[in-house]
């Protein structure tokens, strides 16, 4: 662990509007505390109600380096366990299934869905089998989505986040979706760098042609063009009128958070240039969902705390997971959801191409990105005037970071 002094100059030292020294993005006693420190305050994105069809259903999931089940034990009863049996400590659940009990594989000592241990025989005298019940993991269903956070006193309540998300996520239909597609994208960088890049489009013109080439926002966030900035002002206001209450236009809400309340946005606005969806050629590609009765070409862009986001069209979503691995190794997982009453040989290439296409290339830039950060040559850079909201995130990680330390050390922060 990094000594607390030490720490604190380092993050008392680092420039506002900059991006951060070396340390931050390649040493492995920074990241260890982050986990332990940061990440144990952080609800994460793990599933959809979708991968837990019936009572019983049990996954497998990986948060923040802890192995942990998620099991289904009512309509709306998502429970999670650390996947650690309580009698001398086996992996309890190897893969994704479905039985009544959680058995584990070495001695068969069984497991209610609700954590209670079921298998009393064996319980030496004197050991009040209620106190060999699973360890839990926080869990909080909402709107079909299950997000989970490692125990902590510490931990924000997520409900005001989500009583202010639930409106837009119900117009999207989320709850009633399934799981059209999944994919990860293992990249070999620090978790920061691929907030830092997913919190700009200054890099969408030069990195990503096919995104550009569909969003129309990106003639204001990818460039600074007064004239192409008016254009994009006017298809807003155009697009505003076409469009009514009921399609949640007004759905713009965001709450920077910090350690102690949860951080969240959501934002829509016009795909761009008469596009129904995030297609290739903005043509529909799916069932519409939720609340939709037509296409009305918005995309609503959802962030639930700091390293879970949504992109939703008007027949599709899409689920990123930002997974920290290590100091320098984090996964970005991707998951596509259609209507459940979708076609079932509905085609997913059409559905998965922008987001695939566009992470591919993310994947390759922040590889990249991380590659010269390696370097005895760099030094930390300035952000530009399209880069505040990474400035804004790296200002509030240092800030969180500082107060973490002072905490640690007993000082004020
Ligand atoms: S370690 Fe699980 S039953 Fe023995
Ligand atoms: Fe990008």
């Amino acid at each position: 662990m990094i000594e607390g002094t030490a720490f604190l100059e380092l993050l008392e030292r680092q420039r506002a509007g900059w991006t951060l020294e070396q340390p931050f993005y390649l040493d492995e006693d920074i990241f260890a505390f982050e986990r332990d420190r940061w990440m144990s305050r952080q609800w994460m994105l793990m599933a959809h109600i979708a991968e837990l069809p019936a009572k019983g259903s049990h996954i497998v999931r990986d948060l923040f380096n802890e192995s942990i089940v998620i099991a289904r034990a009512g309509d709306d009863d998502v429970r999670a366990y650390f996947n650690v049996c309580t009698h001398r400590g086996s992996r309890l659940c190897k893969a994704d299934g479905r039985a009544p009990l959680l058995v584990c594989p070495y001695h068969a000592w069984s497991f209610k869905l609700t954590g209670e241990l079921q298998s009393r025989a064996d319980v030496p005298d004197g050991i009040d089998p209620a106190d060999l019940g699973l360890h839990p993991v926080s869990v909080h269903l909402v709107e079909g989505l299950i997000f989970c956070a490692l125990p902590s006193d510490a931990l924000p309540d997520p409900a005001p986040a989500f009583d202010v998300l639930g409106p837009a996520l119900r117009q999207h239909g989320i709850k009633r979706a399934r799981i059209a597609a999944r994919k990860s994208y293992p990249t070999n960088a620090n978790w920061k760098l691929v907030l830092e890049n997913a919190f700009e489009c200054y890099h969408c013109r030069n990195a990503h042609p096919e995104y550009t080439n569909v969003n129309g926002h990106v003639q204001v966030t990818g460039m600074r063009d007064a004239a192409k900035a008016e254009t994009w002002a006017d298809e807003i206001a155009h697009w505003q009128k076409t469009i009514t209450g009921a399609d949640g236009f007004d759905m713009k809400h965001r709450d920077p958070g910090s350690l102690d309340r949860l951080s969240y946005s959501v934002t829509r606005h016009p795909i761009g240039r008469g596009r129904a969806t995030l297609s290739r050629d903005g043509a529909p590609v799916s069932k519409l969902m939720g609340a939709f009765a037509d296409y009305d070409g918005g995309e609503t862009q959802f962030r639930f705390g700091r390293l879970s986001f949504a992109s939703a069209a008007n027949d599709h979503v899409t689920l990123v997971q930002i997974q920290p691995r290590s100091a320098q190794q984090t996964d970005m997982v991707l998951t596509w959801l259609v209507d459940a009453d979708a076609d079932p040989a509905l085609d997913v290439e059409p559905i998965q191409w922008m987001w695939d296409v566009t992470t591919v290339q993310d994947k390759r830039i922040i590889e990249d990105n991380a590659a010269g950060i390696r370097s005895r040559a760099y030094r930390p850079g300035p952000y530009t005037a399209l880069e505040g909201e990474t400035a804004t995130f790296v200002q509030s990680y240092r800030a969180e970071m500082h107060a973490l330390v002072c905490d640690d050390a007993g000082v004020g922060g």
